[in-house]
């Protein structure tokens, strides 16, 4: 402290062309954020010069950017206040902690070797087992008896609530099943604000909203398991380009991003994987506002622990921890997989005072308290996971229960329908089918890699397609499935008898440009595919060598059908109006079902009702800015979200109102039947609209204000089906608030219902309930979620361009 004040006294004097941030290099740690604070009132902080600061530093340094992030500190400690749940976890944990010994406790924050993905320190004294973490969001990857579920993305586009809460509740079965505590997952981060970004199929669509309620859904489905969910990447894990520091390239991306867009966007969806009961939070590998994620007090001390009273752990993502003393004071709880800067060093800095104690013991708790929350503690079965690679000899520990027909059912349901003449499809009674291209029959060897279906990442890395049917993307949010279902097979099988089938499915190539052709054929279908992994961003959003299988299909066939599998946006402009493409059908990454699905939407089994989670621009460069992943100039690489809160159709809305470079909008998808809407009734539920702001008085819980999430006006609407076959339909709610087209986009998502089975001639009523949090805007001066006074423009309809009814509500 007499340091901390001499160093105030002193302050003032300093001449203003001094770099007084150098200095704090010599300041306790503790310290340095409040002299930060202090200083940046009197010094701003320079712009560095990074040729004196390399000789300065000997390399350089982080340090002049630091403080652009705010300092939050310290770190909150936890006490389960959300509820019953976490308080009777918090009252064991606190009990078993007080047991331990220091090193016991560290060995509680960091990884160890074991069969899992990550291990945490066990105290068997104390009955404590080592917990373990294993990828991933769609399915237990690299192990045999278990199930490879959709895709993120693929579930977003059901829209389907329901389905995206039996999705978390199926996959966290599996995930406990063989005796995993932590299931790394969901993915709201990244949201996919970059259209070429490598991992936006492993999240939940780049609209928050959407994103928000598939996370709330997942979440609420595992948590129900008994498994400790882990909503990653916290947060602005935007691009796979140099999310990480390397040796060569220098530090990892900052994502600089306002605190506006921070809250409505990002940090959006993670509120409700947090409500829904999150365990576990998965800090991400860059720079957000130039602190590495996974020690920035913002975002850890602040938001998560602070703003939304998370009560759980934060684990780094996978050697993602950059510094010791800093990340722990910052809110790190937990290192990952092995003792990183933890371990000993955390040790030592318990023992010197660089780390309080009672921040130890917080980080500890937070863990065991997560698992007491899932009261894992009482009895959990045995862990069965094995070492994928080399595979061994063990006994089939199978969990896969009746979970195919759930993944089919969710793959039909995020097969998005998008273009339908002539009555192509459904296909009645097909007499002559030719089927081409890669995607309709599995890889012949995808297995090099046990561990990751279809290789490593040095196989995949830079691939644009694959060999083979592509039912989910690459690296760790992969999927190793029990068995594909090949579409080929799928649609032989239910061909009617004396019908024709002829193939072509080798791979599209330069050498092969022109597929045989079969005149006769009544129907041609062409499988495409587009990959994306895990380490690295598209290169593109298109091929050319597919492109021209299509065209050259559909040179003679006249009822050409594309189907494509794709890991995010496909540009289809090359070949989506010509005349004899009469068919095109997003079938998503429908995980191990992907042939029975396609099957029952193409026969007509089922009736297609998924809907685009992203936008299809008409040409690449409609995404503008957010189109590449930032590359990033010298060693301290930037990445600007200048656009704000303007991603996908929010953008779109803003700059091409009449649509002249979206092909496919955001929200859009086809039935084979025609649904009416009718009825619509907004009301605004008496004495909920008076306060702008939640109740300051009322505590906050995980998740954020409770207040948030009250209900403060109701939509009501009718849909019917005016078509002749029977089938579900999106509806989906846009809000456009006051200001609207001013400072905020013109209309945002804020309600979905899926309606139906409904049989031609039926009609159904649904309500959306908008929440305080839904009909608000983050307001950075109250550092609060602000109700608008004004006028509320409500759309209903069947996507983001295809309203049937309008409304309105008035927060006086
Ligand atoms: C990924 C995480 C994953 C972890 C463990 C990291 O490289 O970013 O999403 O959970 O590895 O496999």
């Amino acid at each position: 402290m007499d340091l901390l004040l001499h160093f105030c006294e002193w302050l003032p004097r300093l001449p203003p062309n001094l770099q007084p941030f150098q200095l704090l290099d010599q300041l306790p740690f503790t310290l340095k954020d409040l002299v930060i604070t202090l200083l940046s009132a009197t010094h701003p902080i320079p712009e560095p010069d990074f040729a004196t600061l390399r000789l300065q530093h000997k390399g350089p340094s982080e340090l002049p950017y630091y403080g652009r992030s705010p300092p939050v500190y310290p770190s909150p400690i936890a006490n389960g206040t959300s509820n019953n749940l976490w308080a009777t976890a918090y009252h064991e944990a606190h009990d078993l902690v007080a047991q331990m010994t220091v090193d016991e406790m560290v060995n509680l924050t960091r990884g160890f070797p074991g069969p899992c993905v990550g291990n945490t320190g066990a105290v068997p004294r104390l009955a404590i087992p080592s917990l373990c973490f294993y990828d991933g969001p769609s399915g237990l990857r690299g192990q045999e008896f278990v199930s490879a579920f959709p895709a993120g993305i693929h579930l977003a586009a059901t829209f389907d609530k329901d389905l995206m809460y039996r999705y978390g509740r199926a996959l966290g079965d599996e995930f406990r099943g063989r005796g995993v505590h932590v299931a790394l997952g969901p993915v709201a981060g990244p949201l996919g604000r970059v259209a070429r970004g490598g991992r936006n199929w492993e999240g939940l669509s780049n609209d928050p909203y959407l994103a928000g309620a598939a996370m709330g859904a997942v979440t609420r489905g595992m948590t129900d398991a008994g498994v400790i969910a882990t909503p990653k990447h916290w947060l602005l894990n935007e691009q796979e380009h140099r999310r990480r520091w390397s040796a060569a390239d220098g530090d990892a991306i900052s994502s600089n991003v306002d605190d506006r867009t921070l809250h409505e966007l990002y940090a959006f969806p993670f509120m409700d994987a947090l409500r829904a009961g999150a365990g576990g939070v998965m800090c991400s590998y860059q720079r957000a506002n130039h602190s590495y994620a996974c020690q920035n007090s913002k975002l850890l001390n602040g938001i998560l622990k602070t703003e939304l009273g998370f009560e759980g752990f934060v684990v780094s993502d996978w050697d993602g921890q950059m510094s010791g003393v800093a990340s722990a004071l910052a809110g790190l709880d937990l290192t990952m997989p092995s003792a990183g800067l933890f371990g000993p060093h955390l040790l030592r800095a318990v023992h010197n005072g660089s780390v309080p104690l009672p921040r130890l013991a917080d980080m500890a708790t937070r863990l065991l308290a997560a698992h007491h929350h899932r009261r894992q503690h009482l009895s959990y079965p045995p862990l069965t996971i094995y070492p994928p690679s080399p595979p061994s000899r063990h006994p089939p520990v199978d969990v896969q229960s009746d979970h195919a027909l759930l993944i089919r059912r969710i793959a039909t349901a995020g097969t998005v329908l998008v273009k339908n003449l002539n009555s192509t499809l459904p296909l009645l009674s097909p007499r002559y089918l030719a089927i081409y291209g890669p995607s309709a029959t599995p890889m012949l060897s995808p297995w090099s890699n046990p561990d990751r279906f279809a290789g490593d990442y040095t196989a995949s890395f830079n691939r644009s397609t694959l060999p083979g049917t592509l039912i989910t993307g690459g690296g760790s949010g992969g999927t190793t499935p029990p068995y594909i279902s090949s579409p080929f097979s799928a649609i032989q099988s239910r061909l009617p008898p004396n019908s024709i089938l002829r193939w072509d499915l080798s791979p599209p190539s330069a050498h092969n440009p022109n597929p045989t052709p079969y005149p006769n054929a009544e129907t041609c279908l062409v499988f495409l595919n587009a990959y994306a992994s895990e380490s690295f961003d598209r290169a593109s959003l298109t091929d050319a060598a597919s492109d021209a299988l299509v065209l050259s299909v559909a040179s003679w066939c006249t009822r050409t059908v594309v189907i494509l599998h794709t890991a995010g946006i496909r540009i289809v402009g090359a070949w989506s109006r010509h005349p004899n493409v009469t068919g095109i059908i997003m079938a998503g990454l429908p995980g191990q079902e992907a042939g029975t699905a396609i099957a029952d939407v193409l026969f007509g089994d089922v009736n297609p009702s998924g809907r685009l989670p992203y936008t299809i621009a008409r040409e690449e460069r409609g995404y503008g800015g957010t189109l590449n992943s930032t590359r990033g100039e010298g060693y301290f690489a930037e990445s600007w979200f200048d656009e704000g809160l303007w991603v996908d159709y929010r953008a779109f809305d803003r700059d091409d109102p009449e649509g002249e470079g979206v092909e496919y909008e955001f929200g859009f998808g086809l039935s084979y039947t025609e649904f009416g809407y009718g009825g619509l009734e907004v009301e605004v539920v008496a004495g909920m609209t008076e306060e702008e702001f939640p109740d300051p008085g009322v505590a906050v819980v995980q998740g954020g204000h409770p207040g948030l999430w009250e209900v403060v006006v109701r939509v009501r609407c009718v849909v019917g089906n005016e078509g002749a076959r029977e089938g579900a339909e999106v509806v989906q709610l846009y809000l456009g608030v006051p200001g609207a087209g001013e400072d905020t986009p013109v209309r945002q998502l804020r309600g979905v219902e899926r309606v139906g089975v409904l049989k031609p001639g039926e009609e159904a009523g649904l309500v959306f309930e908008l929440t305080r949090r839904d009909v608000s805007v983050w307001d950075v001066g109250a550092q609060q979620w602000r109700m608008r006074r004004g006028r509320y423009e409500v759309y209903v309809g069947a996507s983001s361009r295809d309203f049937r009814l309008r409304g309105g509500f008035v927060v006086g």
